[in-house]
């Protein structure tokens, strides 16, 4: 079986940030037929077409719409039931835990250093931006002949380093250590006779004028790229594993079903803003998803009654990371429905729901699951630990239909280097490749 590692690695170290990520998706949809659709432009879709459309360069949705052949192709303007039965979605996010930098990013000390001033973006575990060589990348909005555009940047240099305090000078570091965002953090990027050259150094990359420049969005990043690991090369390593592990795999698996063979429309779905609560304009708890819905509805012609037959007969698949069995703290996890790497798909239950799995989802799941010949293991908080969210319970909010919530097995997540298995990406893939391939769940 294909593994898929190579071709992961490249799309992780190719995205930096989100801005990236979404870039390289659109570029590999394009590549394969996918129109690219803007939100401003009036829609015009047809029966065996493969769309996509963005929003804030940072999440992106994907559909392809069933083909109608025959007699009916001629007869009906607009789609009926027997030609689309609903939606097979997948969803993911683009975002990982970094640091953002702020509006005026530069610090000087004692006028020999350099620093930038940045914040927190989610949820990271914070020792481990320390010491290592980062960048940054993300997006800049500049002047342009009258128009606002905007412009990626990634500058592909080792350029910033947070460095530790060394042991001499606190004995009780290993005792555990509180590290302060505003005062710990600030990553070391040149001496003082880089100072007022920030604006320099991204209008170089984007190939603008500084004074261009009037709005940025710009994160540091781990530049480590993605390693095999293991005496059999058995596991990954790398940084921003959560969550595009899970959104290369579904990208693979929505290309690889691009045919428009089935009744279902096919989505791929990446929100940004999971790491920070989706709760903006592109998030999942956004009205993306719902809009994007409501305007295939329209462009098809629809009826409402039928688009409500449609939502019932629908299934999300929500794919995020999840926690695999810690080998040095096994008290942390479940007694039995803790996931191990390389043993495949992990199907996330929550008592109080704030993963979307209940019986007939998780279900539905392993049926695909064992269609395609993957093996899937189960995942619960202890009882004693909150654990964490994801998209599946807050995109149901905006439009409801049967959602499971699943993930890779992973450790170290929110580390800026993560740690996953090798074989656990080609079992997403060929699960995937099941539910976007076969109308029949
Ligand atoms: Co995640």
């Amino acid at each position: 079986m294909k593994d898929y590692i190579d071709s992961l690695f490249q799309f992780i170290d190719n995205s930096p940030t989100c801005y990236q990520t979404i870039d390289q998706i659109g570029q590999r949809l394009t590549q394969v037929g996918y129109e690219k659709l803007s939100e401003k432009e009036l829609w015009k879709m047809e029966a065996g077409g493969c769309y996509y459309v963005t929003r804030n360069d940072s999440s992106l949705i994907a559909f392809t719409i069933p083909k109608i052949t025959g007699a009916e192709a001629k007869s009906s303007a607009s789609m009926t039931l027997s030609q689309c039965r609903g939606f097979h979605i997948v969803a993911a996010h683009s975002d990982s835990p970094c640091f953002k930098l702020k509006e005026n990013p530069e610090l000087t000390m004692e006028n020999h250093y350099l620093k930038w001033n940045v914040e927190k973006y989610g949820g990271m575990i914070l020792s481990t931006w320390l010491d290592r060589p980062l960048s940054v990348a993300g997006r800049v909005v500049v002047q342009d002949k009258g128009e606002l555009i905007t412009k990626l940047v990634n500058i592909e240099k080792d350029i910033a380093v947070i460095p530790n305090v060394a042991i001499h000078m606190n004995r009780d570091m290993n005792k555990g250590m509180e590290y302060n965002p505003q005062t710990d953090m600030s990553p070391l990027v040149g001496s003082i006779e880089q100072k007022n050259g920030y604006l320099a150094l991204l209008a170089r990359e984007a190939g603008v004028e500084e004074e261009d420049i009037l709005g940025q969005d710009i994160f540091l990043y781990n530049r480590d790229q993605c390693k095999r690991t293991g005496i059999e090369g058995e596991w990954i390593c790398g940084p921003r594993l959560d969550d595009l592990e899970c959104v290369y795999g579904a990208l693979e698996a929505m290309v690889q079903n691009s045919d428009c063979d089935g009744q279902y429309i096919n989505m791929l779905a990446v929100f940004d803003n999971e790491e920070v609560g989706s709760g903006t304009k592109q998030g999942a708890d956004s009205t993306f998803l719902r809009d994007v819905l409501a305007r295939i509805q329209n462009g098809l012609g629809i009826e409402e009654e039928t688009y409500r037959c449609m939502l019932a007969d629908s299934f999300l698949i929500s794919a995020d990371n999840a926690h695999a069995l810690h080998p040095n703290h096994p008290e942390k996890a479940d007694p039995e429905n803790k996931p191990y790497l390389n043993e495949g798909i992990v199907i996330k239950y929550h008592g109080s729901q704030r993963y979307a799995t209940d019986a007939y989802s998780a279900a539905v799941m392993k049926d695909i699951c064992r269609k395609a010949g993957v093996p899937y293991q189960s995942y619960a908080n202890r009882s004693d630990i909150a654990g964490g969210s994801t998209l599946g319970n807050i995109l149901m909010a905006q439009v409801s239909m049967n959602t499971v919530d699943i993930g890779l097995p992973q450790l170290a997540m929110h580390s800026a280097c993560e740690m996953a298995g090798a074989k656990d990406v080609a079992y997403l893939i060929q699960a995937l490749n099941q539910f976007y391939g076969s109308d029949n769940r």
